[in-house]
């Protein structure tokens, strides 16, 4: 199977030396990359900026923003048997970048911000007849009420519920527990396990289902 993997956080450049990010280490969806891999698929994975090894067996298509990620994305996807969305995109990035290093003035500063591209909605709305599309949806609170909407808004066929309220799983850690969450009204729990262990999990319920 040909297999799109996104990882990590973006990068929204506010000017030349600054950026908004998030908490994401790009561990999550390496993971999905490599077992998937390991499972014999053929895999791409569109990567923001992480502190991981580049995995051996995978091209690796390395970008900044949510704008990149989303051309990146786009470009590949309609090729997919398999997509999962795991990477942390910014939902919001700076409406006006500086050109060199912004100077410090009295007062305060406030940013304006602007939506970015809601890459998953795109890529559930191109989705060719036969493609797997998996996102994940990182909660605070109403963990599965949140994700079945996210399922059902962005035309998926599987969403990965992520509590990311706790600091033993979910951004950063090397454990993860989910509950996947079928179109069909399936529901597993899975985990907590390392997030290869999940990784392994997710892939073998979601291409099970594509048979
Ligand atoms: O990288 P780690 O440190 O290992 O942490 C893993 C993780 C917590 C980041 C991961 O397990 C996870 O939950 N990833 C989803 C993060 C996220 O952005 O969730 P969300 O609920 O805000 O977004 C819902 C879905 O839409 C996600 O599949 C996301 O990739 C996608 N999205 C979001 C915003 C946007 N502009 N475009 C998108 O495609």
């Amino acid at each position: 199977m040909k297999v799109l993997v996104t990882a990590g956080p973006t990068r929204e450049k506010i000017d030349a030396v600054r950026f908004l990010t998030n908490r994401s280490t790009g561990k999550m969806g390496y993971a999905l990359a490599e077992a998937a891999r390991d499972a014999g698929h053929e895999v791409t994975l569109v990567s923001g900026p992480v502190a991981l090894a580049v995995p051996r067996g995978i091209t690796l298509v390395p970008v900044e923003s949510a704008a990149e990620m989303a051309e990146a994305v786009k470009e590949r996807a309609p090729q997919m048997a398999l997509v999962i969305m795991c990477a942390a995109v910014a939902d919001y990035r700076p409406k006006l970048v500086v050109a060199g290093k912004m100077k410090k003035r009295e007062g305060d500063l406030v940013l304006e911000l602007e939506r970015t591209e809601d890459i998953l909605k795109s890529l559930g709305r191109m989705k060719p007849d036969g493609q797997l599309l998996v996102g994940f949806a990182a909660e605070t609170d109403d963990l599965l009420a949140n994700a079945a909407e996210k399922l059902e808004k962005k035309n998926l066929d599987w969403i990965c519920a992520n509590d990311v309220g706790r600091s033993d799983i979910g951004f950063g850690s090397d454990e993860n527990c989910v509950t996947l969450l079928g179109r069909d009204g399936r529901r597993y729990g899975i985990g907590p396990d390392t997030k290869r262990a999940v990784a392994e999990a997710i892939l073998e319920i979601v291409t099970d289902s594509g048979q």
